[in-house]
């Protein structure tokens, strides 16, 4: 049995998504979610999936090895980001080394770096003018979006697609690619 651990800052439509995906899975279990956030709304999801959930702060994640004791309490061989916002410290990396994976929602090298997340992204899309976008779902390293890619999906971007729906199109292309990536891993 491969235990996951999902870290979300925010809603957490892909940690629901990936959950649902992996539930009654006799191989993968998502055994954790985690946020940085107390008020997410992906704690709330967690709660009602019946999956452990922990909040930390940054003194947590960055000053302490508080969230890698978790992890490691919880016997967790991989994890993955679906819309967390923080860098993630060194100790995490070198202790799970390629096994962390991030999505990101857009074709990167474009549209990422440091600050690029969520709808600053499709906004950057949009005003670029770019004809498609699409995910990337790539290896964590110590860069912001860096990492070596291992999935890219496209989706048309029509000229008049506001920035919400391109958002809309991306979304899709999570649900229906992310958790596909993480069983073909795993
Ligand atoms: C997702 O679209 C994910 O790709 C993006 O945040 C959204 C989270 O949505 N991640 C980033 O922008 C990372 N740079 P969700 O909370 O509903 O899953």
């Amino acid at each position: 049995m491969k235990k996951i651990a999902i870290f979300a800052s925010g809603n957490g439509s892909n940690a629901q998504n990936i959950s649902d995906y992996f539930a009654g899975n006799e191989n993968i279990k998502i055994a954790l979610i985690l946020s940085n956030y107390k008020d997410a709304y992906v704690l709330k999801r967690a709660k009602k999936l019946k999956i452990p959930a922990v909040y930390f702060d940054r003194k947590d994640f960055y000053l302490s090895e508080n969230v890698l004791n978790k992890l490691q309490s919880f016997q967790i061989d991989f994890i993955v980001l679906a819309g967390f916002l923080w860098f993630i410290p060194q100790i995490l990396i070198q202790h799970f080394p390629n096994r962390i994976i991030n999505i990101h929602p857009a074709l990167l090298p474009k549209h990422g770096g440091k600050g690029m997340y969520g709808m600053k992204v499709h906004e950057s899309v949009k005003e670029s003018g770019d004809t498609e976008s699409g995910i990337t779902i790539h290896y964590v390293n110590d860069k912001y979006d860096e990492g070596e890619i291992i999935f890219q999906a496209k989706v048309k971007v029509d000229p008049n697609d506001s920035p919400e729906d391109i958002a809309n199109k991306i979304h899709k292309l999570e649900y229906e690619y992310f958790p596909k990536v993480i069983e073909g891993l795993l």
